[in-house]
């Protein structure tokens, strides 16, 4: 059987976990030809220990065709994904990790409507969240939802909806953001894509309720997802070990991903 031909964007925390995990225990069934990073020289050395020779470069330009690939995994950053995901999609499958880029409504049903003309898959893990099954089921009925994340301070560091707590000492947990997930990913964008991905499943960014705490005791990535309508109620936990490299990022998003790989095909 032929290998399926992977390009990663972005070799960072999730990228790495995921490369990890392939080539050690899914060598014959994937193939890393390309990754883009702004970052060659980092990612040279990571693919001499991963013993490995993908394409390293920071342009995506012609490489995708010129390599035949067959899914792109983007696990860069939102605007690489506005940058990147159009084209790729009038060429190969494309899996997102910087879920808050669907946050554009515009952006995302352009997305949907390329991969349907080209027949490519986008394919959106759960991420750093599950559960996303059943909320499916009664979006329809849901009158109330809302996904309360609780993160440590050096996580939040560099969002712009952190800016004014950076020198802040916390001495107990605070509550720092409440509104909807649309304004939610647009001030801490590298932090709260799960609550982007929740809307998705229900009931759109708009509608989606998020709030953000500060726990300076914390040492994990909490998520608790509440909603209530016609079916009853339900009620998800997740309380998640960061992962190795990047403490703003829960090791479930890779692993997510890796299921999505696992499946593919
Ligand atoms: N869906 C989810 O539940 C979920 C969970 C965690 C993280 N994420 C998102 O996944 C993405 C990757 O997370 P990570 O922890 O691996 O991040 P990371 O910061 O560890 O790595 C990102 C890498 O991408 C590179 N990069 C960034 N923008 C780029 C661009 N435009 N072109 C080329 N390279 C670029 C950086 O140099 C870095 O090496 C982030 O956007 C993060 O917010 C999603």
């Amino acid at each position: 059987m032929n290998k399926i031909n992977l390009a990663f964007i972005g070799c960072g925390a999730i990228c790495t976990q995921i490369i990890q995990y392939l080539n050690e225990n899914l060598p014959n069934k994937f193939d890393i030809k390309i990754i883009i990073d702004n970052n060659i020289n980092r990612t040279k050395k990571k693919c001499e220990n991963w013993n490995i020779k993908p394409v390293i470069s920071d342009q995506f330009a012609d490489y995708l065709v010129q390599n035949d690939i067959d899914l792109v995994i983007e696990s860069a950053s939102v605007n690489s994904v506005k940058n990147y995901a159009i084209e790729i999609l009038s060429k190969s499958d494309l899996l997102i990790a910087s879920v808050g880029a669907l946050s554009d409504e515009k952006f995302y049903s352009k997305l949907l409507s390329q991969s349907v003309e080209y027949n490519n898959k986008l394919i959106i893990p759960h991420g750093a969240i599950g559960g996303l099954d059943a909320i499916g089921a009664v979006k329809n009925s849901i009158s109330f939802i809302k996904i309360t994340t609780t993160k440590s301070p050096e996580s939040l560091i560099g969002s712009e909806g952190f800016k004014k707590y950076e020198n802040h000492k916390f001495e107990n947990k605070k509550l720092i953001f409440k509104g909807s997930a649309k304004e939610a990913i647009s001030l801490f964008p590298k932090n709260l894509n799960v609550a982007v991905t929740l809307s998705l499943y229900g009931v759109g960014t708009q509608d989606t309720n998020v709030e953000l705490i500060v726990d300076p005791d914390i040492k994990t990535n909490k998520h608790t997802i509440y909603l209530e309508g016609d079916f009853g109620t339900m009620n998800f936990d997740f309380s998640l070990n960061q992962s190795l490299t990047n403490p703003k990022t829960s090791a479930l998003a890779a692993l997510s991903i890796i299921k999505s790989l696992e499946d593919y095909k």
